[in-house]
């Protein structure tokens, strides 16, 4: 049974509350995640960011075997270049959902291609900072049905 989730989030989501404001919302994740933490209480929800690829894939390859874990990945840019990211959700054990704040496939067309989607086990786009909410709940129906 899943007891804790990693949220992972890749490239320039830092930024998230100073960033395209317009695209991405005027909220930073740390407070979304406050609210998230409040809403999960009977989860270990650990947050993690990196703006390198790299650190993306060693945080993968740390959690993937451990038991009873779940993981919502915002890979950013890396969703629309990255097939080793795409080749490290392939080799781990532990479910990823796939999200992100805006609608992919409603912008340009380098962000239509995911290579992360194949590989993840849900995909959810376009609903905002909500997107990690629904994938939380994604991966505990997943778990019990
Ligand atoms: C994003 C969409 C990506 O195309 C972009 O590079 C991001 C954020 C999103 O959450 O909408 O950095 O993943």
């Amino acid at each position: 049974m899943i007891k804790t989730i990693y949220i992972i989030n890749g490239p320039n989501l830092n930024l998230l509350g100073k960033r395209e404001t317009d695209i991405y919302g005027a909220r930073s994740f740390e407070d979304y995640f406050e609210e998230l933490q409040r809403n999960n209480l009977n989860l270990d929800l650990v947050y993690f960011q990196s703006n390198h690829e790299g650190h993306l894939l060693d945080k993968l390859h740390e959690i993937g075997f451990m038991p009873n874990v779940g993981v919502i990945l915002n890979a950013g840019a890396y969703t629309h270049t990255s097939i080793a990211l795409h080749d490290a959700i392939k080799g781990i054990e532990t479910p990823v959902v796939e999200v992100h704040i805006s609608n992919v496939y409603e912008r340009e067309p380098f962000r239509h291609y995911s290579y992360i989607t194949d590989a993840a086990v849900h995909c959810i786009v376009g609903k905002g900072l909500a997107g990690y909410q629904e994938g939380i709940g994604f991966l505990i129906k997943r778990d019990i049905s």
